[in-house]
């Protein structure tokens, strides 16, 4: 039995930190899911990480399915949670549902994620109403990017109190959990104390109830640019090139393949 939305409610009732991070393929899954994490999320940042599109806003339905499917068959504990991508929600509850439900049925995934507060309170409420649970997302919306022209901090100045509006609203509507990104970590403090669900933080600072990372940003593969909020604890893309390179220079130097890899 894999982790449940049960869980990540009692997890925040006894204080115990909750962690997530992203996966897109079946190996990588494995990787995080034998290492104990909670939950694994099939991120739409795919689009940029495995993709190389500049932002998630090309990202589709199949693309996701086709990922979540190879996550799904990586883990044995961590809930997979699949993440909805740009206009597979924002078009209409009925959109939503079908699609949502489409990911669950053809995947094997156990909850969905979509990005929106208050605007998404009744998509929301009609997933969970058939059977699906929902994980929010507030402060920082990337599928959002072209009307913010970025992705600044939110939750500052008059912004805060948006943000409050759409943690709640997204409580009410029967999320399971709400990623809070790139809030102020006093904003997130606040919302962790407000909510009985669970707050998963990513820049949203240490108050939040658990963290989510991007897997490729916190083990150093991807190197395009690093977020001030990510920490990596390892360096595989440096690891990786000078793996490449030794296996260059032997094959040129004629030292690989030796004796012990001939038949
Ligand atoms: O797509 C993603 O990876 C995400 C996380 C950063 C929360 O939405």
């Amino acid at each position: 039995m894999s982790v449940t939305t049960a869980d990540f409610l009692e997890k925040k009732k006894r204080g115990e930190k909750i962690t997530v991070l992203t996966a897109y393929d079946y190996l990588t899954a494995k990787i995080v899911d034998s290492a104990g994490v909670d939950a694994i999320l099939v991120g739409d940042s795919l689009g940029m990480v495995a993709l190389g599109y500049k932002n998630t806003i090309p990202v589709t339905l199949e693309e996701m399915i086709h990922h979540t499917k190879a996550v799904v068959r990586g883990r044995k504990n961590a809930m997979v949670i699949f993440d909805m991508p740009f206009l597979s929600y924002q078009t209409g509850i009925r959109d939503a549902v079908l699609n949502a439900g489409k990911a669950l049925k053809e995947t094997g995934c156990d909850a969905v994620k979509i990005e929106g507060g208050v605007e998404q309170a009744e998509t929301i409420k009609a997933l969970v109403d058939a059977g699906i649970p929902v994980m929010g997302h507030i402060g920082l919306q990337p599928q959002s990017v072209n009307v913010y022209g970025g992705y600044k901090l939110r939750g500052k100045g008059k912004e805060r109190e948006k943000v409050i509006a759409d943690a709640k609203a997204v409580e009410e509507a029967g999320a399971f959990a709400v990623v809070l990104e790139k809030i102020p970590a006093e904003l997130a403090r606040e919302i962790t104390e407000m909510l009985k669900i669970p707050t998963i933080g990513i820049g949203a600072g240490k108050y939040c109830d658990g963290q989510v990372l991007v897997f490729h940003d916190m083990v150093g593969l991807f190197e395009d640019f690093k977020p001030r909020f990510v920490k990596r604890y390892a360096e595989l893309g440096k690891l990786a090139r000078e793996a490449v390179e030794a296996f260059i220079r032997e094959v040129r130097e004629g030292k690989f393949p030796g004796e012990e890899h001939s038949y």
